[in-house]
């Protein structure tokens, strides 16, 4: 684990349970709250990737991580990882929606079974798994809901239709949660990470080739880290932000605001 500048109680006898958590930002997001005394539950598809993440994390950490495959679309399975979750550790504090489906693909080509997949796992799965977890433990003890947006949106993004049409619906539904659970206790926020190394996200969005070109558009003229949006995520759930909620924090190096069409 990097070094923290977070107290190692940060999050310590809480419970969160990550969609996406198998890989990627929402592996490091795991990571670092398990490396702050919170147990987790992760859930993706593949049990097996889950399997070995939870693994190497708790060993790692030394806290308690579980894998639950679950597809965000499929009700019951979201019903089975959540009941799972409070079975194994008797609470859950924190949800993280991070899981997200994406590929390259101009309008023109998108079929509407493609648009419509997305909207699914994104916009859909966020509800399924923030509606069961609300049901079945925080309209009664309050909690934190934290979702993976993107800034695809903010501009009109080519070949990013069905990811932006979703991640807007996200945002939406993060302001909307906010006003209507803050009376029960319950933050909901969400986090717009921009270009991040390391991700299959990136992998398949900016393909060697594109990266130089990518880079160039950035103020802060790199890629983001995994580490940087697990530490704002562990800043975002903790008591340092109790008074923070409806809130998108845009993550990316400036990378969106950057209209200048390279000119600088
Ligand atoms: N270009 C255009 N359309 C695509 C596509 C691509 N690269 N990938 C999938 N689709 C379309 C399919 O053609 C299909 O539509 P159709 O029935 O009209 O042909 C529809 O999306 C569903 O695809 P399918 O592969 O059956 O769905 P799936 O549930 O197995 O997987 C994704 C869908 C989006 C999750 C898939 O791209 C995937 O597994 N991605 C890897 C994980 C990922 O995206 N991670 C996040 C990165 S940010």
């Amino acid at each position: 684990m990097p070094p923290t500048i977070f107290s190692p109680d940060l999050l310590k006898d809480k419970v969160a349970l990550i969609t996406g958590g198998g890989t990627g930002i929402c592996r490091g997001i795991t990571e670092a709250f398990a490396a702050h005394g919170c147990r987790t539950v992760i859930t993706s598809r593949k049990q097996d990737v889950l399997d070995a993440t939870a693994a190497e994390i708790t060993a790692v950490s030394g806290t308690a991580c579980l894998g639950v495959a679950a597809d965000v679309r499929k009700l019951d399975q979201v019903e089975h990882a959540v009941a799972r979750t409070l079975e194994t550790f008797g609470r859950l504090d924190i949800v993280v929606n991070g899981a997200a489906g994406n590929f390259l693909c101009p309008a023109a080509s998108l079929s509407p079974n493609g648009f419509r997949t997305v909207l699914e796992i994104d916009t859909i799965g966020t509800w399924n798994v923030t509606r069961t977890a609300f049901d079945a433990w925080l309209k009664d003890h309050g909690g934190h809901v934290l979702s993976i947006s993107a800034t695809l949106h903010y501009g009109g993004t080519p070949f990013q239709l069905h990811a932006s049409v979703a991640k807007a619906g996200v945002d939406a539904m993060t302001r909307n949660l906010a006003v209507e659970w803050g009376p029960l206790g319950i933050r909901v926020n969400a986090i717009a990470p921009g270009p991040i190394d390391h991700t299959e996200g990136m992998d398949r969005l900016a393909p060697g080739e594109l990266r130089d070109k990518f880079i160039q558009g950035i103020p802060l003229r790199r890629f983001g880290k995994i580490e940087e949006i697990a530490n704002t995520a562990l800043f975002v759930v903790s008591d340092a932000a109790p008074y923070l909620t409806g809130a998108v924090i845009v993550v990316d190096g400036g990378a969106w605001l950057n209209t200048g069409a390279g000119f600088v």
